[in-house]
């Protein structure tokens, strides 16, 4: 074999340069570089090896049991109908958020399967403190301590279960390669060797990966390449709900969301999320309800904002849950087309429930907060705002708003602000239920009076 050579790789991008630089030329993450050894492939291998074998369609054995559906209704909705067989997962999430928490869960919603549980981050005794807290019935689960690659590939090779949890990437050690765990070469070899025994033996293997402060998973990009399924869990960690979001899925939409609240008994699936992202049920100044679209579901969901007057030159905008170029681009739009003195004011936008949205129909129901603390007005609290604004002032369509409007209505509201295009698409008059039409922001601000004369 050839002597082993040293390569310095970005741990930000997984760049590789024969020399320490200070700088990576790939991603400009400074002081990212780190000395790793790397195996080189003896020359010659190529040609020798044989023809690769293909098959046709029809000589692939076609499979039973597609999904293993779990009973968790929450779960098994963004995973597409249930884990498939051999896939591999990976679940990102901020420090505590309840990654190991939902996979403690969802091994006990699937009691049938025979499955591996290792952790590099608690013992076993932490672990079984959770299970019953959880109250969880975990008897077919063989637990691990480890952080170790290679033993729990042997271990999974040997006992063959039908999912295993790794708790988490960012844990694991391979013996191959130098380099401390965490490191992207480490990772990489890690993940590379859980991926290929995942798909020989069919074990589908959920892997937990820490993310970074800008909340991507921590690690080499390639990682969310090679894994089948990408899934974060965000939230407030201060508040109690959680939302599952697929960034990936090669076997379903990556649409849908799930809905968790996080309990003492562990995360509970909210069905009917109902009023539980709005503040209260009265009209303040600042607040605006609108339905945002999560997946095919609806859900209402309350805007904050809070305006005063900015101590210095330049005015500051801050953001939680929503974007925050979209906030800046909205406050020029005020400015300029609807007459609202936003220069010198600082302006926080936030989402009740510490929810993270950037749907665009939510850009009427944020001017309209902004407008609302700025010229001190209440948005009447049955109803809600739906539209996308462009730079122009001008209301755009909203996708699916029969959808929406119907969520409202159930949920007690009776008046909705829709673009004039919509307003033309879907019935005028609903029993009990007024739509009100409007073409841009400004008739939006004329319609609520609360143009100043
Ligand atoms: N006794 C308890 N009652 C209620 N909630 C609890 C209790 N113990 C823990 N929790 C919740 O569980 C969360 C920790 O969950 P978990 O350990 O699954 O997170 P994690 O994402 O795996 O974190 P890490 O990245 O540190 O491994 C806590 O932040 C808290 O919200
Ligand atoms: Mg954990």
């Amino acid at each position: 074999m050839a002597k082993p050579k040293t390569v310095f790789t970005c741990q930000s991008c997984g760049f590789k340069s024969p020399r320490w630089q200070g700088q990576c030329p790939e991603c400009q993450t400074w002081h990212s570089f780190v000395e790793e050894t790397e195996v080189q492939p003896t020359p010659g291998m190529r040609q020798q090896a044989p023809p690769v074998s293909t098959m046709r369609l029809n000589e692939i054995p076609d499979v039973e049991n597609y999904r293993y559906p779990s009973r968790f209704a929450e779960l098994d909705r963004v995973l597409g109908g249930g884990i498939v067989p051999g896939s591999v997962i990976l679940l990102g999430g901020e420090p505590g958020i309840g990654k190991s928490t939902l996979l403690l869960q969802l091994l006990g919603a699937l009691p049938q399967l025979p499955a591996l549980y290792a952790s590099g981050e608690e013992s076993l005794t932490q672990i079984k403190l959770r299970a019953n807290r959880l109250d969880l019935s975990l008897e077919h689960i063989h637990f691990a301590n480890t952080t170790d690659t290679a033993a729990i590939v042997s271990r999974l090779k040997a006992d063959k279960p039908k999912i295993a949890i790794i708790d988490s990437i960012q844990t694991l050690q391979s013996e191959t390669l130098t380099g401390a765990a965490g490191s992207v070469g480490q990772i990489r070899e890690s993940a590379s060797a859980l991926i290929e025994i995942a798909k020989q033996e069919e074990i589908a293997i959920v892997i937990v990966g820490h993310v970074t402060k800008s909340g991507e998973i921590a690690g080499p990009k390639v990682l969310e390449h090679m894994v089948d399924v990408v899934l974060y869990l965000e939230g407030d960690r201060l508040q109690h709900y959680r939302v599952l979001r697929a960034n990936k899925n090669r076997f379903g939409d990556i649409s849908e969301v799930g809905l968790f609240e996080m309990k003492t008994t562990g995360l509970q699936a909210i069905s009917d999320p109902g009023n539980m992202f709005v503040a209260s049920s009265e009209a303040t100044s600042g607040a605006v309800r609108t339905i945002t679209l999560e997946g095919s579901r609806p859900l209402l969901v309350e805007l904050q904002a809070l305006t005063v007057p900015s101590n210095f030159g330049y005015p500051k905008r801050t953001t939680s849950g929503l974007p925050l170029n979209r906030l800046q681009l909205l406050i020029a739009v005020l400015i300029r087309r609807a007459s609202l003195r936003l220069h010198e004011q600082d302006v926080y936008a936030s989402i009740v429930g510490g929810l993270s949205l950037s749907e665009s129909a939510l850009d009427l129901a944020l001017c309209l907060s902004i407008s609302s603390s700025l010229l001190d007005q209440r948005f009447p609290s049955d109803m809600i705002a739906l539209g996308e604004i462009s730079l122009s002032g001008a209301l755009l369509p909203t996708p699916r708003t029969d959808l929406r409007i119907q969520e409202a209505k159930r949920l007690g509201f009776t008046r909705a602000l829709v673009p004039q295009s919509e307003y033309d698409k879907i019935v005028r008059s609903q029993k009990g239920f007024s739509l009100i039409a409007v073409r841009s922001i400004s008739e939006a601000l004329a319609k609520l009076n609360w143009l100043p004369n």
